[in-house]
């Protein structure tokens, strides 16, 4: 997305009451910040050599790459402050880090070069957990906190996998020198590190809700996203939260169960699932845990999603329902805001927003032949099922 986008989309927030814009702005398939000390970030980790068409489709042979300049960022969070929007930044790590370690390969397990990688899911490469690498984030996370001024910095903590951690001596030894247990203990101790760092300067970490897993520092936020779980889990362990169940708000997932849904992707979460979602879960509403909800939050992550038009198709009307979720009680009137919605579809048809029928794509919005991962229901329980073996022995 060029600076313009995210502009246009923060003034689509804001027709929409929505006032926090989180960026997640670096995976293992791009950096796409500026930062200053490490310019190799960007030369070599905002650029890769082809993408996949789809879920796992073919490579497309073209290269791809971006970043955004810190002037850009200072426009954007300038841009969300005229609208009282606040740009949260995420740096992610240990995992999703493949761009990173190709740039600088001294923070990786291997200590071979890598390139930016080029395909969906999730990668095994992840950072090393020595001293240097705490330092060399730090200094990332003080460029961070320059450029935005939000009380909350994320650190992601999604998707880690722990398989180099496991086959390394240098972090098999940091677990001993460290009295820890084992490599979850280590991912938490790396996200505590980063989180006493963002405190002593007045900010607070989020980080999703892997943070959990092997303990997690007081004052942390956790964005709960694989269900309602690790809202849970977080808030009854005296954390603060943000909701972004993927049951109900991942807006990347396909809309109807169509097969024409441009590149379908995950269960389908129709415009009715969106407005049914309450963000203060059914295990804490009515206790006073339910006052760690500081918030929800739809994601739209774009790895299926190529264009701006299709964010727009994706977000909308969906990001309407969701705009309803926060600002309303429990007690919502679904045909009521049918009635209300048509009017407001005008109103996105008039500023140029091509949000999705509800008869579906309209024959230029689908992607034939374009592979996808849509969830077949089974499929989507055992894996909810899994999460929940995970995540309540932390309840
Ligand atoms: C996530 O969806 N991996 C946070």
């Amino acid at each position: 997305m060029t600076k313009h986008d995210p502009l246009r989309f923060i003034d689509l927030m804001a027709l929409h009451k929505l006032n926090v814009l989180h960026l997640h702005l670096t995976d293992d398939q791009g950096w796409r910040l500026e930062i200053r000390r490490y310019p190799r970030l960007t030369e070599v980790g905002a650029w890769r050599a082809e993408s996949q068409i789809g879920w796992n489709g073919a490579m497309d042979g073209r290269p791809h790459g971006g970043y955004y300049t810190q002037d850009d960022i200072r426009e954007i969070v300038a841009y969300a402050a005229r609208r009282h929007i606040t740009v949260v930044p995420e740096i992610d790590v240990p995992g999703h880090t493949q761009a990173a370690i190709a740039a600088h390969p001294e923070l990786g397990n291997l200590g071979v070069p890598l390139e930016v990688r080029t395909t969906c899911g999730i990668g095994e490469n992840v950072l090393n957990v020595e001293e240097s690498t705490i330092a060399f984030l730090q200094n990332v996370l003080d460029e961070v906190i320059e450029l935005f001024p939000s009380p909350y910095v994320c650190v992601g903590g999604d998707e880690c996998r722990k398989d180099q951690w496991k086959a390394s001596q240098a972090a098999q030894r940091r677990i001993r020198e460290l009295g820890l247990n084992d490599e979850e203990e280590l991912q938490s101790w790396f996200v505590r590190r980063l989180g006493d760092h963002l405190a002593t300067r007045g900010r607070r970490l989020v980080g999703w809700d892997e943070i959990l897993e092997g303990g997690l520092a007081p004052g942390a936020v956790v964005a709960s996203w694989r269900g309602d779980l690790g809202a849970v889990a977080a808030a009854r362990r005296g954390h603060d939260i943000v909701n972004c169940a993927n049951t109900s708000v991942y807006l990347d997932y396909r809309q109807g169960p169509g097969e024409d849904e441009p590149v379908p992707f995950g269960t389908v979460l129709a415009l009715e699932d969106v407005y049914a979602f309450e963000p203060v879960p059914a295990e804490l509403r009515g206790r006073p845990d339910a006052a760690r909800v500081l918030g929800a939050q739809c994601g739209v992550w774009t790895e299926l999603i190529d264009s701006n038009r299709q964010v727009d198709y994706m977000a909308f009307p969906r990001l309407a329902a969701f705009a309803e979720t926060v600002w309303s009680p429990a007690d919502r009137d679904l045909p009521d805001f049918r009635a209300r919605l048509s009017a407001h579809l005008g109103r996105l048809d008039a500023i140029g927003v091509e949000y999705r029928r509800a008869s579906g794509p309209l024959p230029w919005q689908t992607r034939p032949g374009v592979p996808g991962r849509p969830e077949d229901p089974a499929a989507w329980q055992a894996t909810i099922d899994s999460w929940t073996s995970n995540l309540r022995d932390l309840r």
